[in-house]
């Protein structure tokens, strides 16, 4: 069932390109530039209604929803929470009859995310599911939702689960503003963006060799930083997740703009920092933040822009690169630095892609180590207890 990959996680990975197609199909036109999700169609007026708008999840479920907050918030204009279900049930918040909450699931039968889903049923809220488990305990219990429809997922890491949801939740946004005339042209942006997404992923995919050669370099290292900030700080949190689950490297996602608020302090010549560096709003803050590493003599692997604008001032040039031959085809200053470079795409959808490249990081930091990927010490696939 493997086909022919040595691993789950690698086949998911790869199936990609198909499996956020399935999960797009006969829901997004790209004709007429709309959203239909059948299993929504009913509630979706209700849920425009409502005063707040709660997500709630675990892991890599709860990343799908950092990364989609802001486009939610852009494109509803209702207040959007973000919760891991664990703190969520520990804080035991106020919660009220005319909130939605949405539960992201990949198994739709995580403990914590069940009793979250008790707790809101319980005060009235409007409980809406997005899941990959068809008939699973959330898909049940939730009023409504929507299949992410991304097929089996077996590897214990996620991977393609997360792509799905992260459309699916783009696809709700998009149906819930289809009445705003004013996000119209925004979200017609984000219809074609959807149509090409499939074609870039293939694009991302073709660079699994390079990362391989520089998954080579950075194995032996015990720790790993990950730098993004707005659409990509959930990338970074994402990245981070997939490396320490499967390779043990303590592996920590940090928003760019909280460096100087700590975690400056660990960057030096040797700790392998990878910044999320591709081109949005945010680019000359993400500069700026290069800036930062590269001052402390932090030498960043970057995952950029294809064809996009130079990362590093020509005065940083360095020659310690970490793998020189791997950055070989760069010219002028950032020669020596490596750089992934993935293509352009609307910067809601942009973590789509960049993600990928640190799952396959991921994927042979663990292989390299000599671990099964598939199966990581102490973790089940689905945690059904609390
Ligand atoms: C449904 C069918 C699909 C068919 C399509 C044709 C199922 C599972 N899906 O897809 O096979 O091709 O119609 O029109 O039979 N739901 C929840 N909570 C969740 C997820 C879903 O309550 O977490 C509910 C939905 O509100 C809906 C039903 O489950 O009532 C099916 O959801 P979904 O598969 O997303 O609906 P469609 O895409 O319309
Ligand atoms: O099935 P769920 O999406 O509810 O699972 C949530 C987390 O347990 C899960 O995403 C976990 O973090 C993954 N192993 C990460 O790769």
């Amino acid at each position: 069932r493997k086909g022919s990959f040595d691993h789950f996680m690698l086949k998911e990975i790869f199936e990609q390109p198909e499996s956020i197609i399935n999960t797009m199909r006969g829901r997004v036109n790209f004709q007429n530039k709309t959203v239909k999700l059948g299993g929504l169609s009913n509630y979706i007026s209700a849920i425009r209604r409502s005063r707040r708008i709660v997500m709630i999840a675990c892991g890599t479920s709860y990343h799908s929803c950092l990364a989609t907050r802001d486009l939610f918030e852009e494109l509803t204009d209702i207040p959007i929470s973000v919760e891991i279900a664990s703190y969520f049930l520990d804080r035991r918040p106020p919660l009220f009859r005319d909130d939605t909450c949405i539960f992201v699931s990949q198994s739709g039968e995580t403990m914590d995310t069940i009793f979250a889903l008790k707790y809101c049923i319980e005060r009235g809220a409007m409980c809406v599911g997005v899941v990959n488990g068809v008939g699973s305990a959330i898909s049940r219990q939730t009023l409504c939702g929507v299949h992410i429809n991304a097929g089996p997922e077996i590897g214990v890491a996620s991977t393609k689960a997360y792509t799905s949801q992260y459309i699916t939740l783009v696809m709700i946004a998009l149906s819930l503003s289809e009445d705003r005339l004013s996000k119209q042209t925004r979200r017609n942006e984000i219809i074609d963006g959807l149509a090409k997404i499939s074609a870039q992923l293939e694009e991302v995919l073709k660079l699994n060799d390079k990362i391989q050669a520089v998954a080579e370099t950075l194995v032996d290292k015990p720790k790993m930083l990950i730098l993004g900030r707005g659409y990509q700080y959930a990338t970074a949190l994402e990245g981070a997740l997939k490396i320490k689950e499967i390779s043990y490297i303590l592996a920590e996602g940090i928003l760019t703009g909280e460096l100087k608020h700590g975690p400056l302090a660990l960057v030096d010549e040797d700790i392998p920092i990878i910044m999320v560096a591709t081109k949005d709003k945010l680019f000359d803050k993400i500069i700026n933040g290069i800036g930062q590493v590269t001052a402390r003599s932090g030498k960043p692997i970057f995952i950029a822009s294809q064809n996009g604008p130079a990362l590093i001032e020509g005065s940083n040039k360095k020659e310690n690169g970490v793998t020189e031959t791997a950055a070989a085809d760069y010219n002028g200053a950032e020669k020596s630095y490596v750089k992934f470079e993935v293509p352009e795409t609307v910067d809601c959808l942009q973590g789509l892609l960049n993600i990928v490249i640190l799952q396959i990081l991921g994927y042979w930091l663990a292989v390299k180590k000599g671990y099964n990927p598939d199966h990581p010490r102490n973790l089940a696939k689905a945690v059904t207890t609390e």
